[in-house]
């Protein structure tokens, strides 16, 4: 399938809130921009399987998720790279911008939901999803970026420019 333009996609926010930095320093095979309502197809839950276990709810349901976070303006900032040459998705991450009533109704940029294709790993791509989201969580006014990880992954976001503080809780239902 050939690579589909920016222009010809239904994308969840304008592709103008991604710097140019990141999407600069990318291999020309590939293109970053926002998620986009027919990301179904090219293979979205696929890539983030490699980070948990992704149950296909198929695509209508996909799609009206897809509007539901639309639905939330300046909240959910989700990003996929393409290749180009399939046009299938190869990298993923999502910022969720959090409005707070404290320090001066400021708002808080969490990192989640960050996977890398298994043959496409170590390629840097991991590097400039985080790139461009903490770009977009900054410009956004965010007085901080956070995210919760695995031990193993502390290093990748140590090599992001992320340090380590505090502790994680989880409470699963
Ligand atoms: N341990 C040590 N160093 C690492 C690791 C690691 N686990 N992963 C990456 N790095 C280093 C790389 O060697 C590279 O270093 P360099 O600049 O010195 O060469 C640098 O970090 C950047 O690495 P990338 O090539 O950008 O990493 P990649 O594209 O493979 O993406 C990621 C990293 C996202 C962890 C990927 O391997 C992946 O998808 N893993 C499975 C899913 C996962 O764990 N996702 C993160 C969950 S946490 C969250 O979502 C908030």
């Amino acid at each position: 399938m050939p690579f589909t333009a920016d222009s010809e996609l239904d994308l969840l926010f304008p592709a103008a809130h991604i710097s140019d930095e990141a999407r600069k320093q990318l291999h020309p095979d590939l293109h970053l921009r926002p998620l986009a309502s027919t990301d179904y197809r090219r293979g979205h839950l696929s890539v983030l399987s490699v980070l948990t276990v992704v149950t296909d709810p198929g695509e209508d349901a996909w799609v009206a998720q897809f509007h539901a976070l639309r639905a939330a303006p300046r909240t959910y900032y989700s990003i996929v790279i393409v290749d180009k040459a399939s046009d299938r998705i190869v990298a993923v991450g999502t910022l969720f911008v959090e409005r707070k009533f404290l320090r001066g109704l400021g708002s808080v940029g969490h990192i989640e939901d960050i996977a890398v294709d298994k043959s496409q790993q170590g390629k840097k791509l991991g590097l400039r999803i985080i790139q461009a989201l903490t770009g977009i969580s900054e410009n956004s006014g965010c007085y901080k970026t956070i995210l919760n990880c695995s031990d193993s992954n502390i290093p990748f976001y140590q090599k992001c420019g992320f340090e380590k503080k505090e502790n994680e809780m989880a409470k699963y239902a």
